[in-house]
């Protein structure tokens, strides 16, 4: 045996040999892991502090030199056969809090968990916090993890997701919270009731939660999903938005793991599911990362040398979302990439290149979008240009320049406001939280919603090969 001392998370005893990603697995320790240790999503970096060893092939790919001389590594990659020290940078921030009373807000993502504690009393928010979905090591997609529940392992995947919760709500501070409640994608919150995920893995693709549901031990509620795979952040969302009680036309994105958009009409809701991958949250992007202290958030360029700013200014672990669409709408602006999605010439930024596979991934994300927006328009028989206002929520904070996401063609160019909002499904279920009545806006919502299947569309094909160009909407 031999020991392995992960920093302000304990010591453990294993077999030498044991994959560390499957240690940090087993001992719940939350690191992201978005392909399942297969050495395909570079996220599961960590740095070891000793043990180290030299990189082997698959590392180089994903670790570039400046972060392989301060040793980091893969995690699903490493196999100490020493005793080793090591520390996980693209981790959450926020350590165990002394526990308090309060009500306790969850938001399931496929790869994130985050949750908010409330004073019910005084209504005030006390804290919120993050973590990796521990399920991630189990499959990067809710796709892979539906076909591994059904093939005998639902109930690791409940451990793992009740896991993340456990040490979700150890950051937050909260053991037995008053109230809970949770919002998320469709397959999240059957993990989470623990309801068979079986009639989400084909046609019809059924979701077996049609309205919102109390539970009694623990008190909680869990949100409406509108469709198989439009789940109850998606409500939530909108709901803390307040874009569903105007007079307007919006249209609505969320570009988390799964990529949902959603037209908002004075009569009703519109809302699809897209094929846009993870990309957005810099997963199977090579130079790609969450967006956790480290991550490139913005690029620029001055004389043709890309420039960078880092959250927290730490060592850089790669771009997120906000830097990936910077860098993108400056790589087809500069020549480097073509409308077309070739890349022309190497775009380096920092130590970090952008390579093909990469473009074509982002070009796919952007795509998928870009189609879904434009087939709830024609659905609903309205053009872009009467749409009043852009919502997007994800990874993207609110710092994104409308003007680019319309140059690359995420959104439609026009007059309309555009606003981006992070952690709108979280509001959401804070807002049930503080507020009897929203509930009733949630039934509201729901009730006003219809799920359109987008492969089904007979546009769909056509929309989305024009979808593939970085060109603004014609
Ligand atoms: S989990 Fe290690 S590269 Fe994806």
């Amino acid at each position: 045996m031999i020991k392995i001392t992960v920093k302000s998370q304990g010591q453990f005893h294993v077999k030498k040999g044991t994959p560390l990603i499957d240690l940090l697995a087993r001992k719940g320790i939350p690191i992201p892991a978005a392909c399942n240790g297969q050495g395909r999503c570079g996220l599961c970096r960590i740095k070891i502090e000793e043990g180290a060893r030299p990189h082997d092939e698959i590392e180089k790919l994903f670790i570039n030199k400046q972060l392989a001389q301060q040793n980091y590594h893969l995690a699903c990659r490493f196999y100490p056969t020493t005793d080793t020290i090591i520390t996980i940078p693209m981790s959450p921030r926020g350590r165990a809090k002394k526990s308090v009373s309060g009500a306790l807000a969850l938001d399931l993502g496929t790869t994130v968990l985050k949750g908010a504690l409330v004073d019910i009393r005084s209504k005030k928010l006390i804290r919120t916090a993050l973590t990796f979905n521990l399920q991630s090591c189990m499959g990067g997609d809710v796709v892979t993890r539906i076909g591994r529940a059904i093939n005998g392992e639902y109930d690791q995947l409940y451990a793992m997701l009740m896991k993340s919760i456990a040490a979700l709500k150890r950051q937050l501070g909260v053991k037995r919270p008053l109230f809970t409640s949770v919002v998320g994608n469709t397959v999240m919150l059957s993990f989470f009731l623990k309801k068979p995920v079986d009639d989400l893995a084909g046609y019809p693709f059924k979701s077996p939660l049609d309205h919102g549901v109390f539970q009694n031990d623990p008190p909680c509620y869990i949100f409406p999903v509108i469709g198989s795979f439009i789940g109850g952040d998606i409500i939530s969302g909108i709901l803390a938005s307040r874009v569903y009680s105007t007079s307007k036309n919006v249209l609505y994105a969320d570009l988390g793991t799964n990529g949902e958009v959603v037209l908002i009409t004075p009569k009703k809701i519109i809302a699809a599911s897209t094929a846009a991958g993870p990309a957005f949250e810099g997963v199977g992007i090579r130079c790609g990362s969450l967006a956790v202290p480290g991550a490139i958030k913005a690029v620029g360029i001055n004389n043709g040398i890309f420039t960078f700013s880092v959250i927290d200014n730490k060592t850089p672990l790669g771009l997120c979302a906000s830097g990936l669409i910077d860098a993108l709408y400056l790589g087809v602006k500069h020549g480097f990439i073509s409308e077309t999605g070739k890349l022309n010439k190497t775009m380096s930024i920092g130590e970090f290149s952008l390579v093909q596979n990469d473009i074509r991934k982002l070009q796919l994300a952007v795509g998928a979008i870009r189609t879904g927006m434009k087939i709830l328009l024609k659905q609903s028989k309205l053009s872009s240009h009467m749409i009043d206002e852009v919502m997007l929520t994800g990874e993207f904070g609110t710092r994104l320049r409308p003007g680019i996401l319309a140059r690359i063609g995420l959104i439609p160019s026009g007059r309309m406001k555009v606003t981006s909002e992070k952690n709108l499904a979280l509001k959401g279920a804070v807002m049930v939280l503080t507020n009897d009545r929203v509930r009733q806006c949630i039934e509201d919502i729901k009730g006003k919603s219809v799920h359109l299947e987008l492969a089904n569309h007979p546009e769909f094909q056509k929309e989305f090969v024009h979808a593939m160009r970085f060109s603004p909407w014609e």
